[in-house]
């Protein structure tokens, strides 16, 4: 059946400014890394995207490699893109990255100009896009000249392939040259994006600050990291979790979840609780709860997860004794 979007779409998500940029990014933002490949439904994957466009999330975040098998996720992306989302198309950031291996060979992996322009053409054809929103170099390149990279990006946006490039995974330091080269090259930087939650918060020493002073936007990625910052696996390893799934690529593993971790879980689910919000939408208010964040990036295996975790926006402030015993548990 034909999709037609919700008319209230727009009512209850929040909107916040990417950096100094005119762009505007929802709070919630939906990422494709998991649950979109070949292997999964498709109808599950249309579901998803529906709801989350439905209720004004109108980012969705996508890379050559996710899937699996690589590629599949933007070529999923692409046939619900096609049926649904294509009178829409303004109404969308949609984005990409390269920099992890794709393909075979020395021009299928990290930050070459040769890899980057052919993998951003392959994602383009994949999703049946003209142009993508935002275009990332998904790490840094030890090896390839930091020049060379952001000089492509900028290449991109003027073919016109690309609106808006942005870094993921750089430190501090590599942020701020990336920042002037482009700055420099007349592209500025829109955004970074960096894993962050409870459980790895190393973006809080010296990367926000970092972005803050270049006037880039922040949008992390595994705010649940992976699942783990929910109630999910409070009493074991539910069979339909991603633990339990054994995708590969990068996907949680059971031996990965310790005694410990799940220790911590069962005492932030307990101030959860007192807040009046499930342990996934705490840990995702607590990253809104900052300012410089602009979007928190999600991932869901289901429809109702993307209901559940855009709650968080019920209740994005913390007292100074709720982030204390936070703290606390998380030393
Ligand atoms: N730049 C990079 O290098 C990079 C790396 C990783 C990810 N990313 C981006 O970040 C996005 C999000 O990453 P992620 O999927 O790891 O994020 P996440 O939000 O930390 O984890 C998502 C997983 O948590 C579970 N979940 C989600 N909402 C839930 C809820 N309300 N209640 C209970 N469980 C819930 C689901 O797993 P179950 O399967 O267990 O239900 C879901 O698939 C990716 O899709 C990708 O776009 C970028």
């Amino acid at each position: 059946m034909n999709y037609l979007a919700n008319v209230h779409r727009y009512q209850s998500m929040e909107y916040r400014r990417c950096g100094n940029s005119g762009l505007k990014l929802p709070a919630i933002s939906l990422g494709l890394w998991h649950n979109f490949g070949q292997i999964d439904s498709l109808q599950n994957a249309r579901d998803i995207l529906r709801l989350a466009f439905d209720s004004g999330i109108t980012h969705f975040d996508l890379a050559n490699n996710y899937g699996p098998p690589h590629g599949s996720a933007e070529e999923t992306f692409g046939t619900i893109y096609k049926d649904d989302f294509k009178t829409y198309r303004d109404e969308l950031i949609i984005s990409s990255k390269a920099g992890y291996g794709m393909w075979e060979g020395p021009y299928g992996d990290w930050g070459s100009k040769k890899y980057l322009v052919a993998s951003l053409d392959q994602s383009l054809k994949r999703m049946g896009l003209d142009y993508v929103d935002i275009f990332y170099h998904h790490r840094p390149d030890p090896e390839t000249p930091l020049e060379e990279t952001m000089t492509t990006l900028d290449l991109m946006v003027r073919q016109g392939k690309a609106l808006y490039v942005g870094i993921s995974s750089y430190q501090p330091a590599e942020a701020a040259k990336a920042f002037e080269i482009l700055k420099q090259l007349g592209t500025p930087c829109l955004i970074h994006q960096p894993k962050y939650s409870m459980f790895d918060r190393w973006v809080e020493g010296g990367l926000l600050d970092v972005l803050e002073e270049n006037g880039v936007g922040c949008i992390p990625f595994s705010p649940l990291a992976q699942g783990v910052l929910t109630n999910k696996y409070l009493k074991g390893i539910p069979e339909d979790s991603r633990a339990a799934s054994h995708r590969g690529n990068g996907a949680i593993e059971e031996n990965q979840i310790s005694e410990s971790t799940i220790n911590k879980v069962r005492q932030l689910n307990e101030i959860a609780v007192s807040r009046g919000q499930e342990l996934a939408q705490m840990a995702l208010s607590w990253i809104l709860k900052d300012k410089r964040i602009t979007s928190v990036l999600i991932g869901a295996s289901k429809p109702a997860q993307v209901t559940n975790s855009i709650r968080c926006l019920d209740n994005i402030n913390f007292t100074s004794d709720e982030l204390n015993r936070i703290n606390e548990i998380l030393k």
